[in-house]
């Protein structure tokens, strides 16, 4: 989101790539960082002049296994020579299948359950609400502030973001509703922390008289722990009392784990900490160790709702992302990087905790298992945020210091971690000392 950063050193090759990325490359490509990279292992990556970064940026979360994983780099080259595209709906092919009763005995929904793949979390998240509204035969959809979906027409209605998201891109699709979503830092004047899931309910139960009628509405979607909006945890009971709203009024409860699902919280996906189930579940991102595939998987009657080749399209599930993904789940097994982002996040916690009692300009320090953040704030009483242009400085020092790392949040203040769960002990540490160092040096 992110449009101007600070250039590499002008004599570089990686200045030179930049420059040439200014003038060919569309300017509403997000650029969080101007670093050109050649090529990265695990938690480092290189870039086009030798210099070494630690990665806490991930592919923004999408490479939980790590950089070029061994396994997943190996079962891509044996896919290279036996078969790149035939399209799923032309010629079907063992690996879609397979990677479809992974997602089925994966996903924490009981009973019946089907899965269809595709290619980024957008096209998932779209072919989601299709799916339930083809079932409900209803409409509207709710989704919440902060939260995001994605870039597409229907996704950037549904995000909870105006700016640059939406802004000059309408008329957007009707019927998309934006319920609050408790933000516990943040709550609204007066409104205690404590009292912020009934608050939001009770919302929402206002927004059923005034904006749409709940027998309306086809769909909720939700983030289990909201990513580009900043790493927003919602408060106790907010997402199981969602659930009981669904079952009450016959809405489709359709869980993004797009950002926060495979391991990143320390179960493998968000929603299993408040043990509820999704009639729709989302994945995408660290599903594929970093090649494009995303994926929905659920309940059988919702997924079946849809006439035959009303959904899919030409790469969904294409071959090498099967073989990819396929190689994600035994590494998962093997290497058991649930629990593993369990340790990474406690390790990350302390820090961040430690950085919000010690520096001014830190006002919180929050996240679900290595799904980390800490928000930014030039006042800890006002918690006015901390302007993101003051915010860029401190990410751009840490990428001078040798460490990738980015924002989110709707004020463009919060400074989150994404690091691939393999990442050693050492990288980990090192990028943790790196951010200490240029926090301890950032004057307000
Ligand atoms: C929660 C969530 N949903 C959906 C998306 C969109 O995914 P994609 O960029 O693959 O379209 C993202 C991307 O960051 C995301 O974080």
């Amino acid at each position: 989101m992110t449009t101007k950063t600070k250039s590499p050193s002008k004599t570089s090759k990686a200045a030179a790539l930049w420059a040439e990325r200014g003038e060919l490359v569309a300017s509403g490509s997000a650029a969080y960082t101007s670093v050109v990279i050649e090529r990265a292992l695990n938690s480092k990556v290189w870039d086009v002049d030798g210099k070494e970064y630690v990665d806490f940026a991930g592919g923004i979360g999408a490479l939980n296994v790590g950089h070029c994983h061994p396994k997943v780099v190996a079962a891509l080259r044996e896919q290279a020579g036996k078969l790149l595209h035939t399209s799923f709906h032309v010629a079907a092919y063992e690996n879609y299948i397979r990677v479809c009763r992974e997602l089925i005995r994966m996903a924490p929904i009981a009973g019946p359950k089907k899965a269809i793949l595709f290619n980024s979390g957008s096209e998932a998240i779209e072919n989601a609400v299709k799916f339930a509204r083809a079932f409900t035969k209803r409409k509207a959809v709710i989704s919440f502030d902060n939260c995001f979906h994605g870039r597409t027409l229907l996704c950037l209605t549904l995000d909870g973001k105006y700016k640059p998201l939406r802004q000059g891109f309408g008329p957007c699709p009707p019927e998309i509703y934006h319920a609050r979503f408790p933000y516990a830092y943040r709550p609204p004047r007066g409104v205690r922390a404590e009292d912020l899931t009934e608050y939001c309910l009770e919302e929402l139960e206002k927004q059923f008289l005034v904006d749409v009628a709940a027998e309306d509405v086809a769909a909720i979607v939700v983030e289990p722990v909201q990513g580009e909006g900043g790493f927003v945890v919602p408060t106790p009971g907010f997402l199981k009392a969602l659930r009981r709203l669904c079952d009450k009024h016959g809405i489709v409860f359709i869980v993004d784990e797009v950002q926060s699902g495979f391991g990143r919280t320390g179960e493998l996906f968000a929603i299993e900490h408040d043990g509820v189930e999704p009639d729709l579940l989302v994945v995408a991102k660290s599903l594929c160790g970093g090649m494009p595939l995303s994926g929905v998987v659920g309940r059988t009657a919702i997924m079946d709702a849809a006439a035959a080749g009303a959904v899919g399209g030409t790469y969904g599930g294409n071959p090498m992302s099967c073989a990819a993904a396929l190689a994600v789940f035994e590494v998962f097994r093997e290497e058991k990087l649930v629990e593993r982002a369990r340790r990474v996040g406690a390790a990350v916690q302390k820090r961040f905790d430690s950085f919000r009692d010690r520096f001014a300009f830190v006002g919180d320090s929050r996240g679900l298992g290595a799904m980390r953040a800490i928000e930014l704030v030039s006042d800890k009483k006002t918690k006015a945020p901390l302007p993101a242009a003051r915010v860029k400085e401190i990410l751009h020092d840490c990428v001078d210091r040798g460490l990738i790392v980015i924002k989110a949040g709707v004020h463009d203040n919060v400074i989150r971690t994404l690091m691939p769960l393999t990442i050693p002990d050492a990288d980990l540490n090192r990028g943790l000392d790196v951010l200490e160092e240029v926090l301890g040096a950032f004057k307000l």
